[in-house]
This record gives C-alpha cells, structure tokens and sequence, in this order.
C-alpha cells in the first residue's frame, strides 16, 4: 500500500466511524510519520492519563487507548539546565504514576507506587519537577499494571538537548499493539507468554503508524532517536544502504561507531547519526526476525544541504562519577525461573527517613510467578507488602554488579536513578558504554559497575514487562 492510499484508507474509515456515530477518532500519528513534538514552556507540561479511542493502522474499528494527551507518545523537548515540570492527572479508572525512565531524578520524582511515592488514584493529580541532570533521549511510562497501561499506550517521549548541530533530529518510537482485526485489546499477559519470552503484540508500529514514510532534507546530517518502548519484543536494528554511526547508548554520548545492526531490548534508545543521501529512501530494518522486517523509511527530500564528505562528531559526553572498581562492592546478581526461588519474607519497611512503606495493591504485581532476582520472587498478588531491599548501599559506593542469567531467555535489566558502566559481556560483544538497560542474554554473564550517588529506594527489573510483574524484580537502598 502506498502512503497515499493508507491516507484515503484512514480518511475513509474516519468517515465510517463518523457515520457509526462513533466521535472523534484520533488517528495514530500525524501524516509525516512524526510525533508531535512539543518544546517545554516555563510552566511545565500537563499530562492527562486517560481512555480514548485510537485508530490503529488495518483496523476496522478503534481501539480503547490510555494515552497521556489526544496522541499516543507525545514528545517533550528541552534544554538541559533548565527545569522541567508535568502534571499528571488521573482520568483512568485505577491508579498510575509516571516513572521518568532513565534520568537520574531525584526519588521522589521517580514514580514508582509505594516506594518512592503513593499512587496517584482515579481523580487526583501528581506533579513532578525537577531539573535533569543529564543531557539524552529518555521515555517514560507508568509502573504498576505497566502490562495493561503501557500496552493501551501510555508512554511519552523526553528529550533533553545537548546542544548538538544537525539539520533535522527525528524521534522514532518502536511499540506494537495487542489488537485484534476490529481494534479490541488481547490479554497483555498470558501464562505462556510470561513464563517464556513475553506476550508479544499483533501489530507492529512505528510512530503509531505501520511502517511510515518520514520525510528528511536530502544530504542532510541528521540525528535518529530510535526508542523501543514496547513492552516484551527485542529487535536488531539496522539501517542498509548508508554509513550510520551510533553516538548515544541510552541517551549516554559513545564514540561514535558505525551501526552494523544493534540490538535492542524492550526500553532501550540510541541515537544515529548520518547524512542522508541525495535521493531515494532509507528502510528502517529489524533483523531479529527469520526475515528482515521493515519498520518505516526515511524518505529524502529537496535539495541536498550538504556536499563535502560527512564527518561524524561525538556528542556531548556523560558526566557520571568514575565507579572505583579497586574498592568497588561485588554483587553477583542471579536471574532465574521461580521454580528455584523462595518468596522474600515481607516485613514493613522502615525508609532512610523514618517513614514506613505503606501497602502494595494488586495493581503492582500479577497472580502468577515466574521468575526470579536472587533466588527470591517479588511476592504475588495476593501479598500486600513490598519485600525488603535487596542490597542496601553507602552513598558514594561503588559497587559492581555481575548480572547471570541462567534462564533460556534475554533479559533487559534496568537500574532506576543512576547511569552504569557496562565493563564487560560473556557472549554478546558491545564497546564499554553507559547505560541505563542493558540486554543480558541466555547464559550470559554482564559485568555493570557504577557509584551509587542517588540517595533513595530505586528498583531494579527486568524491562520485558510481564517478567518484571511475574517476579523479576528487586529494589535496593542508597543511604
Ligand atoms: Cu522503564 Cu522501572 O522502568
Ligand atoms: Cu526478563
């Protein structure tokens, strides 16, 4: 199908939809295959999490979405040093909250239900602000229920700019949908599918769309923010035909070096850089698949803005603190199936300030276990409380965390509130680099180490969402 006819196609469901009395279906994302992107105002942003009907692409009917605005991924930029405020009000009908993946805020911002705030219920609202400390390509998302909440779309994008020059900077967000033809919602989490690779969606998307067509100037530099916020697919990402350089691992500035194809697991960006070429089109590719799957393309247009030869530039580096590794902290963190685990004994937990943990709902975990960090399972649904923290660590600390998977599957691990280094892998090669998620395959062990200088309670977990909710996860302390 060309792009003009999935237009028509759109336009005439619309009017289908119309005529069905069904009001106001947003279509998924604009003509451009752009998101619609917003630079963020002195006042801050304000986010409104609710059901609205979405039509997704091939569907005869709209699909009951939980987005934050009247699009799904809206995407918020804005200048590093300056600060940054959204206010959340809940128009769903169970409670959410809005975890700020990847930057480093300080605790109380981070969104996570019972640990670092309550959660915010049907009706009332939340403000967050604070002021990023780092420069990147971040996303975010709710954090109990994340299966359904993520899944019917709640997710945005943040960017917070570095200054770097580049004649066009696109956002590209990979997510698929659980939908079936007429637009309806399949179960997010299935017992075959949490207990092995996760549930994965129907509907492949890029932007909301299926495979878009992006606009981009011809002989341009331009910079890509590939965000994969789906919930359980991993992807190689590729890009044929041109010299593409990856200059950000999770919004952390690398070497830049050229993207051959990198893999990428539920919650993990980088950043390309390229010059576009004069004419033609650039396919957005995923190799994972038995086939090459082609997500969208990059269409150049107009004339070309450069000539000369294109001379890649690193980005901005991060600025964390150097992990001590020769007075580091060691931590062997083991990921496995429940079927070895023990439930964690739950007592109330007392905070560094004296307060106590208050009780977990049955929002923040499903029925079901699977797996599990340690050896021990974060408890089911029918436990009300939070287990203890798994590792309880001095501010200043470094400390080096060897993740094991002895499970068949990949895991994406995620760190709340602090940047790691990524020393060292058993199986799949990667240069050193920062990162805040970080794929750690079958049989593989991933030696991670950084200072833990964010004072607070900060999860860690697994990224493919139904692992995550079925046990594999884990919080720790820094005090
Ligand atoms: Cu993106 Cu704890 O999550
Ligand atoms: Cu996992």
């Amino acid at each position: 199908m060309t792009p003009f006819e999935t237009r028509v196609t759109r336009r005439a469901l619309l009017a289908g939809a119309a005529a069905l009395g069904v009001v106001r279906c947003a279509p998924a994302a604009s003509r451009s295959g752009r998101l619609s992107e917003t630079q963020l105002a002195p006042g801050g942003v304000g986010f409104t999490a609710k059901e609205r009907d979405l039509l997704l692409p091939g569907r005869s009917g709209a699909s009951k979405a939980w987005l934050y605005g009247p699009q799904p991924f809206p995407v918020i930029r804005m200048k590093k040093g300056a600060h940054f405020s959204a206010h959340l009000t809940n128009a769903l009908a169970e409670h959410t909250s809005i975890h700020w993946h990847g930057v480093r805020v300080p605790n109380d911002m981070d969104g996570v239900p019972y640990l670092t705030q309550k959660p915010v219920q049907t009706g009332e609202h939340f403000s967050y602000a604070f002021t990023p400390p780092d420069s990147g390509t971040f996303f975010f998302h709710p954090h109990c229920d994340t299966v359904q909440q993520l899944g019917r779309g709640l997710a945005g994008v943040l960017v917070v700019e570095d200054g770097y020059a580049v004649d066009d900077d696109i956002v590209c967000v990979l997510k698929d949908w659980r939908v079936d033809e007429k637009g309806g919602f399949l179960p997010f989490l299935t017992e075959q599918g949490a207990g092995k690779a996760g549930t994965f969606g129907t509907l492949r998307t890029l932007n909301g769309q299926a495979r878009p067509d992006i606009e981009v100037p011809a002989g341009a530099d331009i910079r890509v923010r590939l965000i994969n916020v789906d919930s359980t697919r991993i992807i190689d990402f590729g890009l044929p035909g041109v010299e593409a350089f990856i200059a950000a691992i999770d919004g952390n500035a690398v070497e830049p070096f050229l993207l051959e194809s990198w893999r990428l697991g539920p919650a993990m960006r980088i950043d390309l850089v390229l010059r576009t070429p004069e004419k033609g089109a650039l396919v957005l590719t995923d190799y994972f698949a038995p086939e090459p799957v082609t997500l969208g393309r990059l269409v150049v247009a107009g004339v070309p803005k450069r000539s000369g030869k294109f001379v890649v530039r690193p980005l901005p580096a991060p600025v964390y603190a150097e992990p001590d590794l020769s007075n580091a902290r060691r931590h062997q963190l083991h990921l496995s199936a429940s079927a070895v685990a023990t439930p964690y004994a739950i007592e109330p937990i007392k905070l560094a300030n004296g307060d106590t943990i208050e009780v977990q709902d049955a929002l923040c975990t499903a029925s079901r276990i699977f797996w599990a960090l340690d050896g021990k399972t974060w408890p089911s649904r029918d436990h009300s409380a939070v287990p203890p923290p798994l590792l309880d660590l001095k501010r200043g600390e470094t400390l080096e965390l060897e993740f094991l998977n002895t499970t068949p599957h990949p895991h994406p691990m995620h760190l709340h509130g602090h940047a790691f280094k990524v020393l060292s892998a058993s199986r799949m090669k990667r240069p050193i680099h920062w990162a805040d998620t970080v794929l750690v395959m079958p049989d593989e062990r991933v030696r991670v180490a950084f200072v833990a200088d964010n004072p607070g309670n900060w999860m860690i977990h697994c990224h493919i969402i139904e692992h995550q909710e079925t046990g594999m996860m884990a919080w720790f302390r820094v005090s």
